[in-house]
């Protein structure tokens, strides 16, 4: 069942019971008052008739009435007038009056004996009546007869019929206005707004995230419209934050294949000139030595031919390495916690995603490093991705930077500062195997590890004078520290 039309049944329902009541109750004080008002009317008739009854001397003299009897029964609701006389019998009965009056003459008659006036309802030819008999006394106080005046009640009942109908028709005219109103109200204030509400649940469970609806009103559903609005803006934000935060991410990986893919390819080049240098080296050798030794133009000719091919490879080789080896980027001062906060904002899409915490412990005052600002973010980077990816059932990353006065071995003059910045998580951690590996080239754990996220990040310490330490638990945790001479310029 609809709301409209539950909410009109349940008002209907409210209606038509407290009309009811009401009704009732006004139908049964309405003819209480009738009544009551019928009976002052008799009995004042009657009163007026006992006063001129009794100036004249029953029986004689009842002519003397008439005309008081007549009037009295001209009034339409007047059925009938009987008089009474103990001796005569009776004196008068009204012509509408034909036979059947001794109900009405057994009531004189208690009236007579008790010496009260008597009422009594009852049914003259199937018309309701009322009777009210009274005694009539002579001058000395003796009761001579008694008079019976007879009410028509049909009129108290027509009265009644007529107010039930009144009452019919303000219920039938109050239930249909608010049936009406009801339902208008409702296709209005209900109906329409949740059918616009589902419209735009619709729209919305499509995609179409930019629905923003009108809502004027002030009431609950208008509220919730609102409210839906709001929704739909703060849905779309997230959406674009979080493909942006993808986007981010991809951009993030893009990056980082294509350093390993180059570390990879220098590795290999250099790799290579290591191991044709050599052979190139002894070949030249013996060139120059067999070119000393030989007199054949033939064979000088040749081996002049050898011998510039072999300096050609030599030069591919060189020339490979130096393509490879990406260029120094711009060297500035870079100042490590203005660094590592942008760095950790890469990760905070994955963090939240894998519950992990992150600690933030910088010492103030840091001087900062000289370097390549790229390169060193490359860094943390790989540090935090390994820490992320050491945590898949979430737990702590914490990232501390401060300063460090470290003597290291064959240096010159004394002691030198470092910036230490340790990288710290609490999963997985490492074995002994695993750690005395983690920095050779392709060495990885990982299904889709590459290997070489360490390696690049130890050459780029390298390049800034630095150096990178380990520690590490299996079950508990690693803790990476970096160190980077500061600058102090
Ligand atoms: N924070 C760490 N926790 C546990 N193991 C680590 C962590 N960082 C590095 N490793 C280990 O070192 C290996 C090499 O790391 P890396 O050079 O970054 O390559 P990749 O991440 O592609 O495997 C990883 O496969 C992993 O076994
Ligand atoms: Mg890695």
């Amino acid at each position: 069942m609809r709301l409209g039309t539950k909410l009109t049944l349940y008002l209907s329902l409210i209606i038509v019971l407290v009309l009811s009541g009401y009704g009732y109750f006004h139908i049964l004080s309405r003819r209480d008052i009738l009544m009551r008002k019928m009976k002052i009317e008799v009995r004042s008739i009657g009163q007026t008739l006992k006063v001129s009854l009794e100036k004249i001397s029953l029986p004689r003299g009842m002519e003397l009435v008439q005309d008081l009897i007549d009037a009295v029964e001209e009034d339409e609701k007047i059925q009938g007038v009987i008089v009474f006389h103990r001796s005569k019998g009776l004196l008068f009965k009204s012509q509408s009056l034909e036979e059947e009056i001794e109900p009405y003459l057994n009531l004189i008659q208690k009236a007579m004996e008790e010496n009260l006036p008597q009422e009594a309802f009852k049914f003259y030819k199937k018309t309701p009546v009322f009777s009210y008999a009274f005694p009539l006394k002579d001058r000395r106080g003796q009761t001579i007869g008694g008079v019976s005046i007879l009410q028509n009640t049909s009129f108290v009942e027509r009265e009644i019929r007529r107010a039930e109908r009144d009452i019919f028709i303000t219920i039938f005219i109050l239930l249909s206005g608010t049936v009406v109103f009801i339902l208008l109200g409702m296709r209005k204030w209900i109906s329409h707004p949740i059918s616009r509400l589902m419209e735009a649940t619709r729209e919305l469970a499509r995609g179409n995230l930019d629905l923003q609806m009108d809502w004027r009103r002030k009431d609950e559903l208008s509220q919730l419209g609102q409210a839906f609005n709001q929704m739909a803006i703060e849905l779309k934000e997230a959406q674009q934050r979080i493909v942006k935060e993808a986007e981010k991410k991809l951009e993030l990986e893009r990056t980082l294949r294509q350093s390993e893919r180059l570390a990879t390819v220098g590795q290999l080049a250099s790799g290579l000139a290591h191991e044709m240098g050599t052979p190139l080296n002894i070949i030249s050798g013996r060139i120059e030595l067999t070119r000393k030794r030989t007199q054949n133009g033939e064979v000088q000719k040749n081996l002049e031919i050898i011998a510039q091919q072999t300096e050609r490879i030599t030069k591919i080789i060189r020339q490979l390495l130096g393509y490879v080896r990406k260029k120094k980027g711009e060297q500035a001062r870079v100042l490590v916690g203005e660094l590592l906060d942008s760095t950790l904002s890469f990760i905070d899409y994955p963090t939240m995603k894998q519950d992990i915490k992150i600690i933030k412990d910088f010492q103030k005052d840091l001087p900062p490093i000289y370097g390549d600002r790229d390169q060193l973010q490359q860094v943390f980077l790989n540090l935090f991705l390994n820490a992320l990816q050491a945590m898949p059932q979430g737990g702590t990353l914490r990232v501390a930077t401060s300063l460090k006065q470290i003597l290291k071995e064959g240096m010159e003059n004394g002691e030198r500062s470092y910036v230490e910045i340790e990288v710290q998580d609490s999963g997985i951690g490492m074995d002994k195997e695993i750690l005395e590996n983690i920095f050779t080239p392709f060495f990885t754990t990982k299904e889709t590890g590459s290997g070489l996220g360490l390696m690049v990040a130890q050459g780029i310490v390298q390049d800034h004078e630095g150096w990178i330490e380990v520690e590490s638990e299996v079950g508990r945790g690693s803790r990476f520290k970096i160190y980077l001479p500061s600058w102090e310029g």
